[in-house]
């Protein structure tokens, strides 16, 4: 059956675009337009320049050689990045506000990205406890730290959508899922800016990194992007899209070319699609020298093209690269780049000042008495809970909950490393307020019942066995009724640029498995990581998987509260972890293609699949396991058929099975049986945690309006489509329990 498209759905135009500008907005806007008619051309250029600052000396590349303070002093400074000091940020701030000749006050930022003093588990891993409330709260707790150390801005969300974890910038994301990954983008932006952009304790996000970084080719990190506009519209605008819609005030460019052209020169995507479509007023700043980096991508002859270029797209702040403030009024007395252009660029960044409040009181942010703000206890609390439930059981064989009393060989390069388990960013974290796994297993059974070796070291400097090393471990675990083996990679190993073509556990720790397996004791593996890896060895050796991640200031107590069985595991993976390296990318939402594999787990020839192992991820998207067991029935659609601009409504009854009460997320996915495009297999479009008691049932009642099943047609407009759809409901992206509804 033909289906015929409707238009106007859910058109991205309507919604963003025309959002009222509100009245704050306008004010910041007015007050930016009266100071921009008292600025010197250069003094423009300086607000749209941002620098760092390191011995007081800044050369950008640019070819810019500056004493920072005289610039600053001169009014050629609008932002600086970084600045990890509360009174240097005030010093520099007073310097100009009470010595350059306009006083504008400075903004300042920082990669404030999973935690500021506190740090939650990486992105990656807390949006695997599919809990959108929790993620907002530590943005809150991440921005009050922020801007008590007067730090105004930070450079996330990082809402780049990713199916390669080779590409270690998976680890500052939400996973694989547009739609998730929209929910959690929009909860960071509201968690760290609030509804009142100039209280003190909220501050600006940056929507990052536009667009599209997360498909740099091969998983290498700032590779070349291309996909169709189609691909790109369906699966990565999405959160960028929502965080827009969340009001963030600023975007990143990306450092990729994407579809042939530098993000940070491209007007397509930073006007035409941002500020036109998506209806974007903040302002853009580029990557770090993304700006100059458009002559080595061989798209301008020098910095001065590379100006121009980013000027023109509508870029307003460079990130370092020297570039506007070297060349920008020449660009305009030579007539390249219009003052109009410029003076656009400017009231953007003023307006964000002005909504900071950093007008009214430019020292306001750093006011607060530190010691009241950082590492407060109920945050502390807080950063346990979501600890724990961002960890993900990929396997048990019953080994798990420990029982009281038993000994424990602890063993692994990660078991007691305060530093890798803040992971990558770890903003203005304190290593030494981090509780480790021995710290806080030693408390949980007894430091007597806790048996401690390293054995192996992993991370930037030192890799490989220590010497003596795995006879001392053999030696504990034989002393032991259990081992807990802490491997992985370490919080060097994710982030920018340390992508990875091996996503294994290093052969070095994968020798100290096999070694401690002819023990015979049991073994549980807490796995260590940023990204998806391919584990098979460890989960085929393992009597059980703990998927630990890098958790943070908390990680160690939320381990223990695990593995005691005083919280019972309820995290779901985002990203599918590969059977194989070279399966990448391997996500939920593919194809069926014309040739669909006939098993997922068998190898074959003649479809999309390969003749030498399993179609399908080791664990797939929304994967988890619990202490308890719960099963989905009674799948109901109440609403068989719906018209078109209606609500699909499924029920399901969720029962846990087990002896112990759990947490769940009941995941609803559907599939467009026949679309004017070909559409993914399944698609996540509802979800939701529920607590159950051990013996307790639950209805959950999924609502979906029809304007979520819109997606990118061939000409480019955004609707639903009439016809027939699949549903499932379940605790995974292979849920079984299945109905069908039309949409009319
Ligand atoms: C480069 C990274 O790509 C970006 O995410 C970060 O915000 C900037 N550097 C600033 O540190």
């Amino acid at each position: 059956m033909k289906k015929f498209s409707i238009l106007l759905m859910f058109v991205a135009l309507v919604t963003s675009a025309t959002a009222q500008m509100t009245q704050e907005e306008k004010e910041a806007f007015k007050f930016a337009d009266k100071l921009i008619k008292k600025m010197t051309l250069r003094e423009k250029f300086g607000q749209l320049e941002q620098f760092i600052t390191r011995r007081g000396v800044v050369t950008g590349p640019g070819g810019v050689k500056c004493d920072i303070e005289s610039a600053v002093r001169k009014g050629e400074v609008g932002s600086f990045l970084s600045i990890r000091d509360r009174n240097e940020a005030l010093r520099l701030q007073k310097m100009a506000v009470e010595e350059s000749r306009l006083g504008i006050p400075l903004i300042f930022g920082y990669d404030i990205i999973h935690g500021c003093k506190i740090i939650f588990p990486e992105n990656l891993a807390m949006s695997c406890s599919w809990n959108i409330d929790a993620i907002e709260r530590s943005a809150r707790i991440a921005a009050e730290e922020s801007a008590a150390t007067a730090i105004h801005w930070t450079f996330s969300p990082m809402c780049d959508i990713s199916v390669d974890p080779r590409w270690s910038r998976v680890s500052e994301g939400a996973g694989e899922d547009p739609y998730l990954g929209a929910k959690i983008a929009a909860a960071m932006v509201r968690g760290y800016q609030g509804n009142d952009l100039s209280a003190t304790n909220t501050i600006a996000a940056c929507i990052k990194h536009f667009a599209a970084y997360g498909a740099a080719q091969a998983g290498k990190d700032y590779n070349t992007v291309d996909m169709s506009e189609l691909m790109f519209r369906n699966l990565y605008l999405p959160p960028y899209r929502a965080a827009v819609d969340a009001g963030a005030v600023t975007v990143m460019s990306s450092f990729n070319d994407f579809m042939g052209v530098p993000a940070s020169g491209s007007k397509w995507l930073l006007y035409d699609l941002l500020r036109k479509e998506l209806g974007f007023r903040g302002f853009v700043v580029s990557d770090w020298n993304a700006v100059h980096e458009m002559i080595i991508h061989g798209v301008a002859a020098d910095g001065k093209d590379a100006a121009e270029l980013a000027l023109k797209a509508h870029l307003n702040m460079d990130m370092l690269g020297g570039d506007y403030i070297a060349y920008g009024e020449q660009l305009v007395k030579e007539g390249r780049i219009s003052e109009k252009l410029v003076n656009e660029l400017v009231r953007e960044v003023l307006a964000v000042k002005y909504r900071l409040g950093l007008f009214e009181d430019p020292y306001k942010y750093g006011k607060q008495d530190l010691s009241e703000v950082y590492y407060r206890p109920e945050n502390m609390q807080f950063a346990r809970k979501v600890a724990a439930e961002s960890m993900v059981l990929l396997k048990n064989d019953g080994v798990l909950p420990l029982q009281k009393g038993v000994k424990i060989a602890l063993i692994g390069p990660f078991a007691d490393a305060p530093k890798d388990q803040l992971g990558a960013w770890r903003g203005l974290g304190d290593e030494k307020r981090s509780i480790t796994f021995r710290t806080a297993l030693e408390e949980r059974f007894g430091k007597e019942n806790v048996l401690y070796t390293k054995a192996c070291e992993c991370g930037r400097y030192k890799n490989g066995l220590i010497e003596g090393g795995v006879e001392e471990a053999v030696k504990i675990a034989e002393q032991s009724d259990v081992v807990l083996l802490s491997i992985g990679l370490s919080g060097w190993h994710s982030g920018e640029s340390r992508s990875r073509a091996d996503i294994t556990v290093p052969a070095d720790q994968q020798e100290l498995l096999d070694a401690l397996k002819k023990t015979g004791k049991k073994i549980v593996v807490l796995l260590s990581t940023g990204r998806a890896m391919d584990i098979r060895n460890e989960v085929e050796k393992a009597d059980a998987v703990l998927l630990t991640w890098h958790g943070g200031t908390m990680a160690g107590p939320a381990v223990a509260d695990l593995v005691s069985g005083d919280e019972n595991p309820s995290g779901h993976l985002t990203m599918s972890f590969p059977y194989y390296v070279g399966q990448i990318p391997v996500h939920y939402n593919s194809k069926n293609t014309g040739r669909p594999a006939k098993s997922q787990f068998k190898a074959q020839g003649y479809s999309a699949s390969y003749v030498d192992i399993q179609n399908a991820p080791l664990f797939p998207f929304g994967y988890g396991l619990s202490y308890t067991e719960f099963e989905y029935s009674d799948l109901k659609v109440l609403t068989p058929t719906v018209e078109l601009g209606g609500v699909v409504k499924v029920s399901v009854k969720v029962t846990n099975k087990g002896k112990v009460a759990g947490d769940d997320v009941a995941q609803l996915y559907v599939h467009d049986v026949v679309a004017e495009t070909t559409r993914p297999v399944r698609e996540l479009k509802g979800f939701e945690r529920l607590s159950l008691k051990a013996g307790e049932s639950k209805i959950v009642e999924f609502e979906i309006p029809t304007s979520e099943l819109a997606y990118c047609h061939t000409d480019l407009s955004w609707k639903a489509d009439k016809g027939d759809f699949d549903v499932w409901v379940g605790a995974d992206s292979y849920a079984p329990l299945k109905g069908k509804f039309t949409i009319k």
